[in-house]
């Protein structure tokens, strides 16, 4: 079976500080580095190394032309991927001590998409295959309408959260993957439980995927509630955990695997994640998650 990811690319600047500046205030960070990144690209990464079959599309602009090199260098096949003249995406990243990041992003080409692009892509796949959606892209009711009309299985991680997402057509989906923050902007609910409920009350067909963190990951599709927690390890950069855990989680399902499995195997991936520097770059092999397990 075929992943096909549209997702975004970006390159990641990440600058090293003990705490996040604060406003008003002018700060000299520690350490600059420049590496690969997108929710998009991340994803592709992890599923990739977790054994999927996964084909990436997507916009590369001026200066990223390393990022179509560190997907195929991880068996990703970039041969949909198109090229514009724009700016590539970038991610302005603070990193601070205790590994958490904010992050600031210039989509760049990845708003670039256009309906006859997706089209040409989609012409490719067929009906059973998955499209991985993150909202770091433009176009996103269009691909999922039209990956829908094929049978096509749709995942889209909701992240980041905009009030746009809320006219997505979510019934059309087969995951919405969400943490806690974008899961409390669509449903107005606080607490991770609720947040879970009201998401499987409202969308009874879709499985419902809720990060939360080192607090673990809760799984809700109609009266199935799952829940996994975290692996305590001591993190030294968050940046593209979230997306270790949705590339690893969807190549274990897309493989058959229940979701039961498939969380707990996204778990160790991202736990392993969270102990290395960088959002690509801290993705793990498939041997390090096994042995994790
Ligand atoms: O999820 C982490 C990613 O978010 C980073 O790689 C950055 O590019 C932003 O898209």
């Amino acid at each position: 079976m075929k992943v096909l990811n549209f997702g975004s690319l970006n390159i990641d600047y990440t600058y090293c500080v003990d705490r996040f500046v604060q406003p008003g205030q002018t700060k000299a960070c520690r350490e600059l580095r420049k590496g690969a990144g997108g929710k998009g690209l991340n994803q592709s990464v992890a599923l990739s190394m977790a054994g999927a079959q996964v084909y990436h599309a997507g916009l590369i602009g001026q200066g990223g032309a390393f990022l179509r090199t560190v997907l195929s260098d991880c068996g990703v096949d970039c041969g949909y991927i198109g090229e514009s003249r724009s700016q590539n995406g970038h991610a302005i990243i603070q990193l601070d001590d205790a590994g958490q990041n904010c992050i600031l992003l210039y989509p760049g080409t990845n708003l670039e998409l256009t309906e006859p692009y997706i089209d040409r892509v989609l012409a490719h796949f067929s009906a059973g295959d998955i499209l991985l959606l993150q909202n770091e892209t433009n176009q996103i009711p269009y691909l999922i309408e039209r990956a829908a009309e094929k049978g096509m299985r749709v995942a889209l991680n909701a992240a980041p959260m905009t009030d746009e997402v809320k006219s997505y057509p979510l019934d059309k989906l087969s995951w919405l993957i969400v943490n806690e923050a974008e899961g409390a902007a669509l449903t107005g609910q606080t607490e991770a439980g609720q947040i879970a409920e009201t998401l499987a009350e409202r969308h009874p067909e879709l499985a419902i995927v809720l990060t939360l963190g080192a607090d673990g990951v809760i799984y809700r599709q109609g009266k199935l509630d799952l829940y996994v927690p975290a692996r305590r390890v001591a993190a030294v950069d968050t940046t593209g955990a979230g997306d270790t855990f949705t590339g690893y989680f969807l190549a274990a399902v897309a493989d058959g695997s229940d979701a039961a499995y498939a969380m707990t195997f996204a778990t160790a991936a991202a736990a392993l994640a969270v102990q290395k520097p960088g959002a690509a770059a801290s993705v793990p092999a498939l041997e390090e998650v096994l042995k994790a397990l």
